[in-house]
């Protein structure tokens, strides 16, 4: 569903709609009110540093953060925001879904920070042209995830007598021995956004970025259906064996704590994951192992995070604004932040002396997957495709994982999904 038609069905009550506009008009001139999702134990120690920032510079921060992993209820509390016609100074909205909103007309104009910060010059195109609507800028980039990860803890796999996996193959025989030696072999948790994380991890690695971009970003109909979907979906049927029978709805984050803690063994997530070793104290190589995921080597699925401002009347609230994207920008934040984060800086001057041996080579995979062309956008995570067929793809993918759906459906279903207008 276009965002147009999901704000026309979600038209919240006159009761609620008030409510929430009196709410706004207590807003403080030198405030800026921004809604996020970054909740779990790392993400909170990495944007609590853009509060310490913009309090630092007098700008008070009101947090408007909404729990659920990959954005799934902040979405749903920006539109209720916006349909009241108050939507919150900020948000984190990124990839296409930029484009929706500023079709929407409700993003503010930011290019004065991003002409004096000089963004044009040091972001890629590729992350300059998301952040702009109609040639402008009204989002700021924050960092740059990679998806295709593989999360290992090296105790489980000597105690299992495994060894780190880097093919399929060797991939399950690694979970093979997990189960045998009495660990759950794969956290996850059973939530649509990460269903479709193991699912494009899992196409890439069977099928090769090009199959990936044909999928998941071109959304060719003959690729959708073809014998590596099907294969992609064989792969993924024999993972859901490994996972626990309490995965359902678990959190992320919770999964994560699963490899932390030595329950579990394996995990696929984006780099966020490696926030949470990050504040529990581990180190990579010794606590836990980042490797690109079985088959993923020489590709990179990236997520690129970003904050998009909102048209705000008051000028003390447009000035704020502008100190906030031009915070997000600095190489200090994009430094502290990504190093809680798990991520990398979008900025390419930002120095790599503090980042760990996973961000290095993430730098490095995503540097060589440019040059190589297999650098791809993220479906799960809202990179590649407009949010309608995000959408309808998340719920096939998720069918599949709950049920006994065959490859050979959930194939025709993910290519009649592709055609969401
Ligand atoms: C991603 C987002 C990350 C992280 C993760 C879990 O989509 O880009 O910043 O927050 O979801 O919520």
């Amino acid at each position: 569903m276009k965002l147009q038609q999901l704000i026309k069905t979600t038209m919240v009550t006159t009761v609620t709609a008030t409510a929430l506009l009196s709410a706004s008009a207590a807003v403080n001139a030198a405030q800026v009110e921004v809604l996020h999702y970054w909740t779990s134990g790392g993400e909170a120690k990495s944007v609590a540093e853009l509060k310490k920032i913009m309090e630092s510079k007098g700008i008070t921060w009101k947090d408007f953060a909404v729990a659920g992993g990959a954005g799934e209820n902040a979405t749903t509390a920006l539109k209720a925001r916006v349909i009241a016609g108050s939507p919150p100074t900020a948000a984190q909205i990124k990839g296409p879904s930029i484009q929706e909103w500023g079709q929407e007309g409700v993003l503010a104009n930011i290019d004065a920070a991003a002409t004096a910060g000089k963004w044009d010059t040091l972001l890629p195109k590729v992350v300059s042209n998301t952040m702009k609507y109609q040639g402008h800028y009204v989002a700021a980039p924050v960092n740059v995830h990679r998806v295709n990860w593989l999360w290992v803890n090296p105790e489980v796999l000597k105690k299992s007598g495994a060894k780190t996996p880097t093919t399929w193959a060797e991939f399950f025989d690694a979970a093979d021995k997990m189960q045998k030696a009495g660990f759950i072999a794969i956290a996850h948790g059973g939530q649509p956004w990460q269903d479709a994380t193991v699912f494009e991890t899992t196409a890439l690695g069977v099928g090769g970025a090009d199959f990936y971009n044909k999928a998941l970003v071109k959304l060719d109909q003959a690729t959708l259906t073809g014998p590596t979907m099907i294969k992609t979906f064989d792969t993924l049927g024999k993972i859901k064996t490994y996972i626990d029978k309490n995965s359902p709805g678990r959190d992320w984050n919770l999964a994560t704590a699963m490899v932390i803690n030595g329950k579990a063994g394996m995990q696929f997530m984006g780099d966020w994951a490696k926030g949470e070793f990050t504040a529990a104290g581990k180190q990579p190589g010794k606590d836990f192992l980042c490797v690109p995921a079985p088959g993923t080597a020489k590709s990179y699925t990236y997520n690129i995070d970003s904050i998009a401002m909102f048209k705000v009347k008051s000028p003390e609230e447009q000035k704020a604004q502008l100190v906030l994207a031009t915070a997000i920008m600095s190489p200090e934040f994009q430094e502290i932040f990504n190093l809680n984060k798990g991520s990398i800086p979008v900025r390419p001057d930002v120095p790599r002396s503090k980042f760990d041996s996973c961000a290095i080579e993430s730098m490095d995979d995503m540097a060589a997957a440019s040059k190589a062309n297999t650098l791809e956008p993220s479906m799960a995570h809202g990179m590649a495709v407009s949010s309608a067929v995000q959408g309808a793809m998340l719920d096939v993918i998720s069918k599949f994982m709950n049920s006994t759906m065959t490859s050979q459906a959930a194939a025709q279903a993910l290519a009649k999904a592709a055609k969401t207008r």
